[in-house]
């Protein structure tokens, strides 16, 4: 599903206490353990590049797909020119590189509802990884979901302009295996007053 223009606006600020560069050492211990020699990585929903930028600091060629060109937007000034970002469906996507390590994070796996997208992106992933190549992703695991059941949530943020409240409204799609989860944001300045 893709990020709401808004959403992306703010993405960077309501993740701001997510630490990328301790993911980027978990991920690059994990390369080394099978393709030390790894040099080039497409990351997957890749957003706004925060975990592309780590990679690109470590000498990685590095590449991003996202169907919101608004979060593209945002990873393309974190990444600078010349950075291969491809805005595409990360099911239907092409280019005619492959690459050593593909990754998608923070859950971007867990987007795809469909059991046809998902093998999809799947068959995707093998079309564009190096012989010998890793694919590195993370998806909220089914037993663990009714577990600790997904709740109501409040987060309040802030800068030097603005202050967001966001409130995270989870729906249970029992029979369809589905959490829905729905985002309210409230954008105020930081002086007082609403926006
Ligand atoms: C929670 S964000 C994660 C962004 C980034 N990976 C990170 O860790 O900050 C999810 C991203 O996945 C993208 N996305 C979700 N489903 C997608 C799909 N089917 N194809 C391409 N991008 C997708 C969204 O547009 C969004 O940028």
């Amino acid at each position: 599903m893709p990020f709401a223009d808004i959403y992306a606006r703010y993405y960077n600020l309501l993740y701001k206490d997510k630490d990328y560069p301790a993911e980027f050492r978990y991920l690059n211990a994990i390369i080394s353990l099978s393709a030390a020699s790894a040099n080039s990585i497409l990351d997957l929903g890749c957003g706004t590049g925060k975990h592309l930028r780590c990679f690109q600091d470590a000498g990685y060629n590095v590449a991003g797909v996202d169907v919101s060109a608004a979060m593209l937007a945002a990873a393309q000034e974190q990444l600078g020119e010349g950075v291969d970002l491809i805005n595409a469906k990360i099911s239907e996507f092409y280019t005619d590189k492959k690459f050593n390590v593909i990754t998608s994070l923070f859950h971007v796996m867990s987007y795809q509802a469909d059991t046809a997208e998902l093998a999809k992106v799947l068959a995707n992933v093998a079309e564009h990884l190096a012989d010998g190549g890793l694919f590195i992703f993370d998806f909220w695991y089914g037993p663990a979901v009714l577990t600790d059941l997904p709740a109501v949530r409040i987060k309040r943020l802030a800068d030097e302009e603005i202050k967001i409240t966001r409130i995270t409204e989870p729906v249970m799609r029992y029979n369809e295996n589905i959490v829905e989860v729905n985002f309210e944001l409230l954008i105020e300045p930081k002086t007082g007053g609403g926006a």
